[in-house]
């Protein structure tokens, strides 16, 4: 069972496909609104209100100091990631005025707040137009012109090729990708195709610049993904300087599916 806690707000998501009515018992003074989904349910499918207030509106939580909107309706996912949560607060902590920095598969860019409220500018990369706009929302949440940043909608490998050719660089990169996607012409895994993903993203990051390479499946072990990433970015001729591997937040202790590492590019 899963409980993320959006400021009062709980959304279960459970292996069972019964919701556990202790819960309710537990949520008095704590939580204002129970919300509940199987986790084997389509991934498009809303959760249900089971107990408290109904949640008719998104909303907005903090996080790291910043804002991010929440939509209980928008199926696949609420919002943000809340296992990402130190990951992201890496990202403001690192991302320096005049740097560039690219978010990609980006969802609803939580990444490129936390670069952007340090001064960055920031570039999101994602397939879902929704999602970029979700973006733009989070942006005018946190105060911050999306006008001063960049947004390009479709495959983010795509966007990084082309990146390339043009000789675009970044200084920091966030690469965040689904286990699997699919375009017109590809198919990407994270399980078989991170090296080429790195190499790519190492192409276009300046000396000296971050790759936050994260995956998010248990069948990778966390000894192969570092294989990969280093032997993808080496592949192409670029040095690694460091590798550090990044810890879930405490909280997610039940096992360590979400591997991360901060790599840094000579
Ligand atoms: C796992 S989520 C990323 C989560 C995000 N990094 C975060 O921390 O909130 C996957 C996202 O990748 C996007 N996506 C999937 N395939 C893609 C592709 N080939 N190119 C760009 N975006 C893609 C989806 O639309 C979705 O928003």
């Amino acid at each position: 069972m899963w409980v993320d806690h959006f400021d009062g707000r709980w959304l279960v998501q459970t292996q069972s496909n019964r919701f556990p009515e202790f819960l309710k018992g537990l949520a008095g003074g704590v939580a204002t609104s129970i919300y509940w989904r199987p986790r084997d349910k389509a991934a498009s499918t809303a959760p249900e209100w089971v107990w408290g207030e109904k949640v008719t509106e998104r909303f907005l939580v903090q996080e790291n100091g910043a804002s991010f909107w929440i939509d209980f309706d928008s199926g696949y996912s609420s919002g943000i990631f809340l296992d990402q949560r130190l990951n992201r607060r890496r990202v403001g902590e690192s991302a320096k005025p005049e740097q560039r920095i690219l978010n990609t598969f980006a969802y609803t860019g939580g990444f490129s707040v936390m670069a952007a409220r340090s001064g960055a500018t920031t570039t999101t990369a994602d397939l879902s137009k929704t999602y970029l706009n979700w973006t733009w929302d989070n942006f005018s949440a946190n105060g911050l012109d999306s006008g001063a940043h960049f947004g390009v909608k479709g495959d983010a490998i795509e966007w990084m090729q082309a990146f390339a050719k043009k000789g675009r660089t970044f200084h920091g990169i966030v690469l965040d990708p689904p286990t699997f996607s699919r375009n017109k012409k590809a198919t990407f895994s994270t399980d078989n195709d991170y090296a080429d993903l790195a190499g790519l993203a190492a192409s276009i990051t300046e000396p000296g610049g971050w790759i936050l390479c994260c995956a998010n499946t248990h069948r990778l072990h966390p000894r192969q993904f570092e294989k990969d990433v280093v032997s993808g970015i080496r592949r192409k001729g670029r040095v690694v300087e460091s590798v550090e591997s990044l810890p879930m937040p405490s909280e997610f202790h039940c096992d360590d599916y979400l591997k991360s590492l901060w790599v840094v590019v000579g």
